[in-house]
């Protein structure tokens, strides 16, 4: 089923204390003004995850998922963590592809495509993450590198696999740069995935897709985004680390 999502990426931010500060603010507002058909997603790091989990336990409207996961089974990868290991702690989803993590861990569509085996395997949500660099955008890129993206980390799946994968759009020229794509050009690229997934798995799969945008979304532009027929929500970096902005994000709808 079609969702409509927002999620909270922290990225290397917030020290343990004040992680479960900012859980507890986001539960206390939402507890006021509750989220209604959005569902929450909240990405802390690893060592916030297990307590987060603990928190939102009997929480119905938040979920709890992981920033990245190796894409090995387990054994001898020193410092990293298993789709196992986080499903054990009752994890429900994981970002995989982030443009950061293809960027600076250098991760290929190869090692994406096997990371979301693993996440479906243990039945945990992939958000998995696309989007073009600014080079690309201009010259005009940008649907051939999203669509080389999604076809070589996710087209080996069954239609029955990709109806539990959700799509994050994020134009790397726009994350933490303070400056948004269009409310015209995320429509028009998150239509062309749409598309794509359509010639693919066929108009009912495609249509059960949540794709969310992702690069400096925050209050002041989310809903123009979200108002948009082909998004479906958001993934949040900086605007996620203040619960008032996230909240308001979430309300935006
Ligand atoms: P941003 O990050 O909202 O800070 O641009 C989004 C993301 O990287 O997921």
């Amino acid at each position: 089923m079609r969702r409509k999502i927002v999620a909270g990426n922290w990225k290397m931010n917030k020290d343990f204390e004040s992680g479960i500060d900012l859980i507890e603010d986001i539960v206390e507002l939402l507890d006021e003004n509750p989220a209604g058909e959005v569902n929450v997603v909240l990405a802390p790091p690893y060592t916030h995850l297990q307590s987060a989990v603990e928190m939102l336990i009997d929480n119905k409207d938040i979920s709890v998922s992981a920033q990245n996961c190796h894409h090995e089974k387990g054994g001898a990868y020193t410092g990293e963590i298993s789709v196992e290991m986080l499903n054990s702690i009752g994890v429900d989803a994981v970002i995989i592809g982030h443009s950061e993590r293809r960027e600076y861990f250098a991760e290929t569509n190869e090692q994406l495509a096997k990371k979301v085996n693993l996440a479906l395997e243990q039945e945990m949500i992939p958000i998995f993450c696309c989007g073009e660099v600014l080079d690309e955008r201009k010259a005009n890129k940008h649907f051939e590198v999203v669509e080389k993206q999604i076809k070589e980390s996710l087209f080996h799946l069954s239609a029955e696999q990709f109806d539990n994968v959700v799509i994050a759009y994020e134009p790397v020229w726009a994350i933490g740069t303070g400056e948004t794509a269009s409310p015209e050009q995320a429509q028009e690229i998150h239509a062309f995935i749409r598309t794509t997934v359509e010639k693919q798995y066929g108009a009912e799969v495609a249509n059960d897709l949540s794709i969310l945008y992702g690069g400096s979304c925050k209050p002041s532009n989310s809903k123009e985004l979200f108002a948009k027929p082909d998004v479906d929500g958001g993934l949040i970096g900086g605007a996620a680390l203040n619960a008032q902005d996230f909240v308001a994000i979430i309300h935006s709808f």
